[in-house]
């Protein structure tokens, strides 16, 4: 039977089981000891087994996945040994494959970054590099995005950190409509469901760009074009690529000092 081993048991590597158990993964999963009630909970929930240590881990695992937070990474690299070619998938953000590599020799490293969504099977699950057994065990989890070279991979990343600011772009929207009166519930379908309608036609128009999407919609004289006209003055977009740099320049130092971690 598969077996997929799990170090660091948290917040990212319980939405990847739920995913995983949902989409139907039947194979057994093992898990590293340390946060033993999130552990223990997965394991009655979700029929997972919580192994002893690490080491029995990745002793059972076919493929190991990696979940704990960078500043942990060179406690636990002391506490295990992967076998030759032994697939390691990390989801350490700004930990490249030079550093894991180093950290776990002779293992084959595989970078995958995904976001909660997992837990539903529909998040973005960026690979690098590509790797048929790491696209075969988490390609159920959402949508896969192989990417071949790192510097890509850094950039998936910063696109990662968005999932999470849309959130409280999102909130604000919904709070203006609350704000002028609409109940919490429906300002909240009103701004999820327009953001729908929004994707709906993007996907569907691979064609289109999104700033053409946007023009065919802001035509001279609409609502939509007089509001717009507002944003434009004061491009919110500035700030968005402000963080989105201050990301980026962060996980490119991150890559630079593994010292630091
Ligand atoms: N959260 C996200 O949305 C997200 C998105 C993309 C990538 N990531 C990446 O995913 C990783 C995990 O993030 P997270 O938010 O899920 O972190 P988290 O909730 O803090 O989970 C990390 C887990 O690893 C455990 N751990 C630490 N050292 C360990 C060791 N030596 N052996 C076994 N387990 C150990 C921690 O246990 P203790 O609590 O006992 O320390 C904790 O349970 C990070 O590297 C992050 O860069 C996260």
């Amino acid at each position: 039977m598969q077996c997929l081993g799990i170090l660091g048991v948290g917040e990212l590597t319980e939405k990847v089981v739920h995913g995983l158990r949902r989409s139907g993964f039947d194979g057994r999963i093992v898990l590293s000891p340390r946060n033993a009630q999130r552990a223990q909970a997965l394991a009655s929930g979700y029929d997972c087994e919580v192994m002893s240590d690490n080491q029995s881990v990745v002793d059972h695992a076919d493929l190991i996945i990696l979940g704990v937070r960078p500043e942990s990474l060179s406690e636990l690299v002391a506490q295990v040994r992967l076998r030759p070619g032994q697939c390691l998938v990390s989801l350490l953000a700004g930990i490249g494959l030079d550093q894991l590599s180093t950290a776990f020799e002779g293992a084959r490293c595989v970078r995958v970054m995904l976001s909660y969504a997992a837990q539903f099977n529909q998040s973005t699950v960026v690979v690098c590099p590509a790797d048929n057994l790491a696209q075969q065990w988490l390609g159920p989890l959402g949508k896969l995005v192989v990417l071949e070279d790192e510097s890509s991979f850094e950039l998936a990343t910063v696109a990662a950190c968005m999932n999470g600011w849309f959130y409280f772009l999102l909130h604000d929207l919904q709070q203006w409509l609350c704000d002028r009166g609409l109940p919490a519930n429906q300002a909240r379908d009103l701004v999820l469901g327009n953001l729908q309608d929004c994707l709906s036609s993007a996907r569907e128009q691979p064609e289109l760009t999104l700033k053409a999407l946007g023009q065919a919609i802001a035509t001279p004289g609409t609502f939509t074009a007089e509001g717009l006209a507002v944003l434009m003055h004061q491009p919110v977009s500035a700030t968005w690529g402000a963080a989105c740099e201050v990301v980026l320049d962060a996980l490119l130092t991150r890559a630079q000092t593994p010292d630091d971690h």
